[in-house]
């Protein structure tokens, strides 16, 4: 099965939870990267990120080239906003047929509320179950075995 991860990181974290399971699973990667930039600092931060995910908006992504007909899975990646998934994410699903794909994701969040933004995907999705899923508190800024075991039973699941 050839499998695409397709990310948003605003901070990292995601990013190098992406690329840790690429190299594990031999999966291409795709990052994906709204035209209008989320602050990433401080309140604004948070409030201008926690509003776009909880008005489940979907911003315009900067060119990008997914070849949908190459893959057979898709592996989202996302940091958990407000309890649910990052709207670029969103824009994304929109924007793509994915129908016939196995779907799975991985969420980084600091706390809690990645099974809430399961839910949420699904939903933009229109389907019941993630082949798999994956939760990871701040993978790149608290590095520790948990997360690194936690990462290689995801990639063996999807073997
Ligand atoms: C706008 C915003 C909202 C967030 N909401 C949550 C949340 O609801 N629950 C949580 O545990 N972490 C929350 N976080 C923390 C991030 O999900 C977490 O730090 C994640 O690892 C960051 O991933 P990144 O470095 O790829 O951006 C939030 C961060 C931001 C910027």
């Amino acid at each position: 099965m050839k499998s695409l991860i397709v990310y948003y990181s605003l901070e990292g974290n995601t990013e190098y939870a992406a690329k840790k399971i690429a190299s594990e699973m031999g999966a291409d990667i795709l990052k994906i990267e709204p035209v209008k930039t989320y602050p990433n600092k401080g309140f604004r931060k948070f409030f201008w990120g926690g509003k776009s995910a909880v008005m489940a908006e979907t911003p315009e992504l900067k060119p990008y080239v997914f070849e949908a007909d190459k893959y057979d899975r898709i592996i989202f990646g996302f940091p958990v906003w407000a309890g649910n998934v990052t709207p670029p994410i969103r824009t994304f699903v929109k924007e793509n047929n994915l129908k016939g794909k196995q779907i799975s994701a991985f969420a980084c969040q600091s706390g809690s509320g990645a099974e809430k933004a399961f839910e949420k995907l699904k939903g933009v999705l229109g389907i019941e179950k993630l082949e798999a899923e994956l939760v990871l508190i701040d993978p790149m800024n608290r590095p520790n075995e948990a997360n690194e075991k936690k990462i290689r039973g995801f990639c063996a699941r999807l073997e």
